[in-house]
């Protein structure tokens, strides 16, 4: 069996960004732009797996040492992307031998770019079908405007005669709408032997992996041209407007996929659903709403405008109403949320659960059925199954140093703008007389209610105002 290293380039300067972010690390739809290129590469299960890093490179590693950890089920056993450096700008044909430690002893190089992050695996695996047992295989688009990128000049039997660089092309060679993508399948031998041969006579003065091209044709085994049909998958990044283009590519492609799936999308412009989300058939979703991290939606729910939801899990036919904020919660079936609820981490609504505007909850456990209808902090709270929570219900769960819970049983009522100070237990069917600051633990089935005795007085109003005035001096 043959075996596959996958070099990704990422020690490019990316200077037109304007960042102290590395380049590779800007996030395109939840994750860096490096992210979506080891995951197609992942999805070819290499043998090795290798980034080389230059500027940023302290950043770049310690972030591919994170998505290590959270990708070593997908990766073959015992593949573990390596981080070589380029310690000075030597152009693609340098970067590539600064990687030889990791690739070495492989049979196939795949060359792929940090800073082109779009292209799937099924065109990865087109471009390596290409070669074809030859020396190499290149990936090329064919651009209205190639203004910039190499240029791609055949034979006469398709095969590739050579690259050229923008900035050494003759007016003619400019003509060619054939473009290097960049990315190549390289037989790792050749490459081996062609690296140390390549010379910097060129405008930039750097060593070219493109000028492999060219040396392949003198062999005569000229290289093959993979013609990609839609550019917009070798769309790069060197600066913030593709960023920005590349993440509405992106956006695209994965709500498209979504709708073929089953999930409406009422404005899908609007709509931006991070790669890492799952959605069950039957989802509606409204414009502007976004949904990231792992969250999990399923079928029959109804998310409204507006909902930003990171990390939720929300059960069948739930309906979020718009404007619900919530991350790391999990949200029953057929619960309503909102609209202006705010779900912060730890929060768990039970079935058919209601939590309505201005709520916010955090840590807090509600049983099937509770209610808390209107402007209410619960924090830090295990709320038992119908318990229905007043207007203006708090949780005074924080004593300036530490967090207390708050415990309610089953049914308890809990009238209007009621405290409760924890930590404090309310049992079964307890009942809260609006008003109340609950201090001590209330018994099952009792009534607690705590108010300043009622005082009215008649008149009052009248006999104020005339004390005032006869206090007026006069002229
Ligand atoms: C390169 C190609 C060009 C192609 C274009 C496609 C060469 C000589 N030219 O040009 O034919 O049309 O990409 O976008 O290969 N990198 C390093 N170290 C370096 C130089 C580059 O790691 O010393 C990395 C960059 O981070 C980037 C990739 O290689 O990921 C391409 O580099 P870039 O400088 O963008 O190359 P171009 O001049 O655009
Ligand atoms: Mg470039």
């Amino acid at each position: 069996m043959s075996s596959l290293a996958v070099v990704i380039l990422a020690a490019g300067l990316g200077k037109r960004m304007v960042s102290q972010t590395p380049k590779v690390l800007h996030p395109l739809l939840g994750q860096p732009m490096l992210g979506h290129v080891l995951d197609a590469a992942t999805q070819l299960a290499p043998d090795k797996l290798v980034v080389v890093s230059g500027h940023g490179r302290a950043q770049v590693e310690a972030w591919v040492a994170q998505w290590t950890l959270a990708n070593t089920a997908k990766l073959q056993a015992g593949v573990v992307p390596v981080c070589l450096e380029q310690p000075h700008q030597g152009g693609t044909g340098h970067a590539v031998a600064c990687g030889q430690p990791g690739w070495h002893g492989a049979d196939e190089v795949l060359i792929l770019y940090g800073d082109t992050p779009l292209l799937t695996a099924a065109t990865l695996q087109d471009l390596r079908k290409a070669r074809a047992g030859g020396l190499l295989s290149l990936l090329v688009g064919e651009l209205p405007d190639p203004t910039g990128y190499g240029r791609v000049l055949l034979d006469q039997n398709g095969r590739i005669a050579a690259v050229v660089e923008h900035k050494d092309a003759s007016d003619a060679q400019r003509q060619v709408r054939l473009i290097n993508a960049g990315m190549m399948s390289v037989d790792a031998q050749f490459l081996a032997q062609a690296l140390p041969q390549l010379q910097p006579n060129n405008a930039q003065g750097e060593l070219y992996l493109t000028d492999l091209l060219g040396m392949a044709a003198a062999q005569g085994q000229p290289g093959a041209a993979h013609i990609l049909p839609d550019h917009r998958e070798i769309q790069g990044v060197n600066h913030r407007g593709e960023l920005a283009l590349c993440g509405e590519i992106l956006r695209d492609r994965v709500n498209r996929s979504w709708m073929l799936r089953g999930v409406s999308l009422d404005n899908p412009t609007t709509t931006l659903i991070e790669t890492g989300v799952e959605l069950g058939p039957d989802v509606q979703i409204a414009g502007g709403v976004e949904l990231r991290g792992t969250t999990r939606i399923a079928s029959g729910a109804v998310i409204e405008c507006g909902c930003v939801l990171t990390d939720v899990i929300v059960s069948e036919n739930a309906r979020l109403l718009p404007y619900t904020v919530a991350s790391q919660s999990v949200i029953g079936a057929a619960a309503q949320v909102g609209p202006f609820a705010h779900l912060r981490p730890g929060t768990r609504l039970d079935a058919k659960v209601k939590v309505g505007n201005f709520v916010e909850t955090k840590k807090a456990h509600l049983g099937e059925g509770a209610k808390a209808s209107h402007l209410s902090y619960l924090g830090d709270a295990e709320i038992g199954p119908d318990c229905n929570i007043g207007a203006g219900t708090i949780t005074c769960n924080y004593d300036g140093v530490n967090k207390f819970q708050t415990t309610l049983g089953r049914g308890v009522f809990i009238g209007s703008d009621t405290q409760l100070v924890a930590p404090v237990t309310l049992g079964d069917e307890a009942y809260v007389g609006a008003g109340t600051t609950v201090t001590r633990d209330v018994p099952a089935g009792a009534l607690i209610v705590t108010r300043a005795p009622t005082t009215i007085k008649e008149g009052w109003v009248a006999k104020k105002k005339a004390l005032r005035e006869g206090a007026k001096p006069h002229h």
